[in-house]
């Protein structure tokens, strides 16, 4: 199993290493790849809409972003580690999620993110992780991941070193039980209704109108119109 951990910002605090802790559980160590934001991707999307009206390869950022992206693919499991920056997520990550928005399930998903698993965790001084937890889900979701593991902590610290014994050891032991719950439902969870039905109303949606030219071309070369499913 490949796992990657999406690091934003670039400093390795306490998200990174209950993120890194979660990933060598889940692998015993081994297949681990990390990228950090924005050390290996920092551009903001400049809001041209290419990507999702003409072509991915038309964004300005789309060469910069390619590596990421073919990370991104090749993963089993995704690890988003990110701290609560002013009640959602941090910038950087905000800022690599937006050059995806054209995989989102109302333009071109990429048939490979139905079968990865993503993990999202976020830690706080006291409040706000499920505001920046959710800006990723979101994401997750509309790319078409099905199993979504979510681990928001408020740490009463602003660095590893003054986080509790008490809360370290209550880190360690929920990045055990998701590390055992990916390792044993990979195969098992079904598609979700909402995936289902959301998929289906976009194939409706596809078959008529579109929203531009270049998501329904995709579509149908899919077969995705013609009742054809990703996941099948
Ligand atoms: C710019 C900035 C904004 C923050 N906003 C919040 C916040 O809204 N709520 C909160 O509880 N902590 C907030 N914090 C504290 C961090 O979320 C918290 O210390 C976190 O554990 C840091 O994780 P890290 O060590 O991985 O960077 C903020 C920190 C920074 C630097």
């Amino acid at each position: 199993m490949k796992v990657l951990i999406i690091n934003a910002p670039s400093h390795r605090g306490t998200t990174y290493r209950i993120a890194r802790m979660t990933a060598e559980k889940i692998t015993s160590g081994k297949n681990i790849d990390e990228i950090f934001l924005p050390r290996d991707f920092g551009e903001f999307c400049c809001g041209c809409g290419k990507c999702f009206m003409e072509s991915e390869k038309k964004c300005p950022h789309y060469l910069k972003l390619k590596p990421v992206t073919e990370k991104i693919d090749s993963a089993d499991v995704l690890i988003f580690a990110c701290p609560t920056y002013v009640f959602h997520t941090a910038g950087q990550m905000k800022a690599l999620l937006d050059h995806y928005a054209y995989r989102w399930l109302v333009h071109r998903p990429d048939e490979r993110m139905f079968g990865k698993t993503a993990v999202i965790i976020s830690t706080a001084a006291g409040t706000g992780t499920k505001p920046a937890i959710k800006d990723i889900a979101d994401s997750c979701f509309f790319w078409g991941i099905q199993r979504v593991y979510k681990y928001g902590i408020n740490v009463h610290a602003v660095s590893w070193k003054d986080v509790s014994d008490r809360k370290k050891r209550a880190i360690s032991k929920k990045t055990s039980e998701i590390a055992q719950m990916v390792r044993s439902e990979k195969d098992r969870t079904p598609f979700s209704a909402k995936t289902r039905i959301f998929f289906n109303v976009m194939g409706m949606v596809q078959r008529k109108k579109g929203f531009s030219e270049a998501d329904k071309i995709y579509w149908n070369e899919k077969g995705w119109t013609r009742g054809v499913k990703p996941w099948d």
